[in-house]
């Protein structure tokens, strides 16, 4: 690559995009699902190609990449840590050399966030984050498309969330510095989210309110949102179990939210455990909305990636 050509356009993580992006990104993701069922012929990814590397388990974030890519005209490859050199030691670095000669973007799910790190300063083409440990950004641009298609303008609005203080959480946070609405947090004091994630959010100016108080986290909320116990790389030793279930969202806790909240929930989910049945299969529920605009959303953050 020659030293003058422009930097690639990551989608890394929330904050470390600027509003009129983020605003761009959203609207394009409500106009393709607009015009998902019309045929083109000048699909604007023909010829392109995305890899994504798997280092956890997927069910959403593969197939609405995979089908995201196709129904732009683009096409995928997908490796795992387990049938690439990845396992064996290679390492990111090479591998994003590597992977930047014969891709135009790269997907990467991964515990490591350093991993991450180390695509971005190595690959020479657009990396998208597909959940670490510390983050899930495109989840949380889909549940914001979600958000505003049942609601309207989020800014403004006050997001409640029971349950551990984990890399959805962290995301959340992030979207509530950049799309201004306020975000209450409810988890025990060993699970809440990092104290730098929640002073830099606050010295960013959002309205963060950290609790261990799931009613105070709730009271007068306009969406509701929680997700599993434990994540993907998390030790279930009970323990987490024991903490987490006052933070259960249940209908006894949806009643303390505004009349029309909603409620919202990455997925996969454990009925019984984080919600209850009757809440996430609810009237209030618009989990599959959810699910549905991931693939929007990553269409528009495709297309912006690679131009
Ligand atoms: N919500 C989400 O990212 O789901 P998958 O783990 O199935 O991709
Ligand atoms: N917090 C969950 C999200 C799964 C999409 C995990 O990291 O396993």
């Amino acid at each position: 690559m020659s030293s003058t050509a422009p930097s690639p356009r990551h989608f890394l993580d929330i904050h470390k995009l600027d509003r009129d992006t983020l605003r761009g990104i959203l609207d394009a993701g409500v106009s393709l699902k607009a015009t998902r069922r019309i045929p083109t012929s000048a699909r604007p990814l023909q010829g392109r190609t995305l890899v994504m590397i798997f280092e956890k388990p997927s069910t959403r974030t593969r197939v609405s990449f995979q089908i995201g890519m196709q129904e732009l005209g683009g096409e995928v490859v997908i490796l795992s840590d387990t049938d690439s050199q990845l396992g064996r030691g290679e390492t990111v670095a090479d591998t994003a050399r590597v992977l930047s000669r014969y891709a135009d973007a790269i997907m990467i799910r991964t515990d490591d966030p350093e991993k991450l790190r180390d695509l971005e300063k190595y690959a020479t083409v657009p990396v998208i984050n597909g959940l670490t440990d510390r983050s899930h950004p495109c989840q949380i641009m889909a549940d914001i498309m979600t958000y505003e298609e049942h609601r309207g303008a989020i800014e403004g609005r006050k997001v409640a969330w029971s349950g551990d203080g984990n890399n959805v959480v962290a995301s959340w946070v992030h979207a509530a510095v950049r799309f201004g609405f306020e975000i209450r947090i409810a988890s025990p004091a060993e699970l809440q989210p990092r104290p730098d994630l929640i002073e830099w959010a606050r010295e960013a100016g959002a309205r963060v309110v950290l609790t261990d108080n799931p009613a105070e986290a709730v009271h007068g909320a306009d969406l509701v949102v929680t997700d599993t116990w434990v994540s993907m790389g998390d030790t279930d030793t009970g323990s987490r179990h024991n903490l987490l279930s006052p933070y259960r969202v249940d209908e006894r806790l949806m009643e303390r939210a505004a009349a029309d909240a909603l409620f919202m929930h990455c997925l996969p989910a454990h009925r019984g455990d984080e919600v209850s049945g009757a809440v996430i299969d609810g009237p209030q529920s618009v989990v599959w909305d959810e699910a549905e605009n991931r693939l929007h959303v990553q269409k528009a953050i495709l297309s912006w990636c690679l131009n």
